[in-house]
């Protein structure tokens, strides 16, 4: 089949297997039919397919959405194939905030743990509670707990090979009754002065801020942004800001943490691209389809923006997006090569 749809960079490229499945009773069914690990796709919003693939693919479609209103929090639990952003509008068009300032981020709710999705100071792992897994090693469901799944910036227990048999299923989340907006991100402070606040103001204002300067993948293909925000040690920042005295900078535990997009847009890609890839006019960490990119337009751009902040700043990049290769899941380097 074709992939170009399954995906929200839209390249082209196919697969020779693909199933798609609604519930755990239907997994176990393809499970007992089928003698080759598959990959697991939710909507493709983070995934290169790097070469024609072989390994089977499964998509989970299943999408139930069920609340449970308790005395302090509303818990929610999602099936894996349901649109991340369709549920944050639900909950939020039913005054149940918390997950405002994650709007808009693409992909389905089966994704969002394993990047631990992230957006204007609030991330996934602040409400989620559980994480239901099918283990296609053994054909077991069972649930993991939050600290099960080793929650960190853009990670999990999910991108490490422990999990390379495991297909999430469903998510649970928490939702305290008492709404905490979370105002603290540039271009959000300035609603902390408003007077009766609701989560449906706060997204609307995160919307505006992501329309303003990331791309709609349903317009001009692109996978968010293409690489980490990387984190230095102190010496390596109090280098970098003696000869960059510019350069944004923020302290985190371990280091320091200097914006991707800062590095990249310093160094004039912006708008500048190879073939039909290009990097986004508006923000230089997303790499953009201009719609008849290949997928070695896109590999090739990046790694030239890998190799050239290595030379300049002393800095690694490590990619956000995953490259799906033939057989198995292949680094930058590899789907260079
Ligand atoms: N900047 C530039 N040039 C640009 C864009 C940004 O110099 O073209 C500098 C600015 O100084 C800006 C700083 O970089 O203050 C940070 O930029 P921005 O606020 O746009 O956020 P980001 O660090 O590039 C991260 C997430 C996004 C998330 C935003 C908002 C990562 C890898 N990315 O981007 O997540 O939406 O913060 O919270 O952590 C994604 O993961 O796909 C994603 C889009």
């Amino acid at each position: 089949i074709d992939l170009q749809p399954y995906h929200s960079f839209g390249l082209p490229q196919s697969a020779s297997k693909f199933h798609q499945v609604n519930d755990v009773a239907q997994l176990a069914e393809l499970r007992a039919s089928m003698t080759q690990k598959p990959y697991w796709l939710g909507e493709g919003a983070n995934t290169i397919f790097v070469e024609p693939i072989e390994r089977p693919i499964v998509k989970f479609v299943g999408q139930q959405v069920t609340l449970e209103h308790a005395t302090d929090a509303v818990l929610c639990h999602v099936l894996a194939g349901k649109d991340w952003h369709q549920l944050v509008t639900e909950l939020v068009a039913q005054e149940i905030g918390g997950l405002e300032n994650l709007a808009l981020i693409p992909g389905s709710v089966g994704a969002a743990p394993v990047q631990n999705i992230g957006a204007y100071g609030v991330e996934l792992a602040d409400f989620c509670r559980y994480v239901d897994i099918f283990d296609w090693a053994t054909g077991e469901h069972r649930r993991l707990t939050a600290e099960d799944c080793l929650f960190g910036y853009r990670h999990s227990v999910f991108k490490t090979p422990d999990a390379s048999e495991w297909l999430i299923t469903a998510v649970g989340l928490v939702l305290p009754q008492q709404w905490q907006p979370k105002l603290s991100y540039s271009g959000l402070e300035s609603l902390s002065q408003q007077q009766g606040l609701t989560p449906a103001q706060v997204m609307a204002q995160v919307v505006a801020i992501r329309e303003a300067k990331l791309p709609d993948p349903k317009l001009l293909g692109n996978a968010g942004s293409f690489f980490k925000n990387p984190t230095v040690t102190n010496q390596h920042a109090a280098q970098l800001a003696r000869q960059y005295d510019n350069m944004p900078s923020f302290q985190v535990a371990g280091g320091v943490k200097v914006p991707a997009a800062w590095l990249i847009d310093q160094l004039g890609w912006k708008g500048k691209g190879v073939g039909g890839a290009a990097v986004h006019q508006h923000q230089a960490l997303v790499i953009v389809n201009r719609g008849n990119a290949q997928v070695k337009d896109v590999v090739s751009l990046a790694w030239q923006i890998k190799q050239q902040v290595a030379q300049v700043y002393d800095i690694e990049l490590i990619p956000e997006v995953r490259f799906l290769g033939a057989h198995s899941e292949l680094t930058l380097e590899q789907a260079y090569a």
